[in-house]
């Protein structure tokens, strides 16, 4: 089964406005023929001028997170109708950065799964060991607990439009990637977890990512992996040329 490569950025708490504005402008004719699926996951305050500015075009809007409440006394939170709303198609749930500074569990992670889901958002669920994890054996068993929890109670149907992002959390801004047989090799695992929980027709249509400093000097190799379908890029997404390189790896 050919799966279509995704190639997102996560801007993470970066760009205003007028910055967003200036990147989404000189990204477009960079990427207009690039056979990959484009998406950039932005903050919330800038999704409105990215939708304005992406209508047309090929690059679809993600949110970096939904609320799992419709609604309500949730303080700081956006609901997945207010992301909606503003025509946002996709959203990053359960990044490492998520997990390590703001509390998120795979409990958390699982109910905005829920949440994005019967909404219609499309989901990118994020997973991935620390460094103290990987050295210690315990990459499998790590990735084993969040992939089962993020999807704790989802169907087969459901889970089957779910893109997964495979970020080892060593490798996220430090420059630092997992080589190409490390990542093919620990995506093939959690292919082979969803596998176990949903049947290998699933498995083998679900899109998996590679995240953690991919950039245009490497994302050819870890592309041509059978298993990786795709990455979701942090710094490299803040610049317009280099994003493009990384979407246009099979240029
Ligand atoms: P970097 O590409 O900056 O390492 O970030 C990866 C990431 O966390 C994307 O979600």
């Amino acid at each position: 089964m050919s799966r279509r490569p995704i190639i997102a950025g996560n801007w993470k708490m970066n760009m205003t406005r007028a910055q967003a504005t200036e990147l989404i402008t000189a990204l477009k004719p960079l990427v207009k023929d690039a056979a990959a699926e484009v998406v950039i996951c932005v903050p919330y305050t800038d999704i409105d001028t990215a939708v304005a500015l992406c209508k047309g075009s090929n690059i679809k809007v993600g949110a970096e997170n939904v609320a799992w409440a419709e609604k309500g006394a949730f303080t700081g939170e956006i609901s997945a109708d207010m992301l909606l709303e503003l025509g946002t198609e996709y959203v990053i749930i359960g990044h490492s950065e998520r997990r390590q500074y703001f509390g998120e569990t795979d409990a958390s992670v699982n109910a905005r799964l829920k949440t994005a889901i019967a909404k219609g958002l499309k989901p990118i669920v994020c997973v991935g060991e620390t460094l103290e994890e990987r050295e210690s054996g315990k990459t499998d068993d790590v990735l084993k607990t969040q992939v089962t929890g993020a999807f704790d109670g989802i169907s087969a149907a459901d889970a089957a439009d779910v893109v997964i992002a495979y970020e080892p959390v060593w490798a996220i801004g430090t420059g630092k990637t997992a080589t190409s047989e490390q990542a093919e090799e620990t995506i093939a695992g959690i292919r082979a977890e969803v596998k176990a929980l949903y049947g290998a027709e699933v498995a083998e249509g679900m899109r998996i990512q590679y995240g953690g400093s991919m950039n245009p000097k490497n994302v050819k190799e870890l592309m041509a992996q059978p298993d990786i379908d795709g990455g979701l890029i942090g710094g490299a997404s803040l610049k317009a040329v280099d994003f493009s390189q990384v979407v246009n790896y099979d240029a």
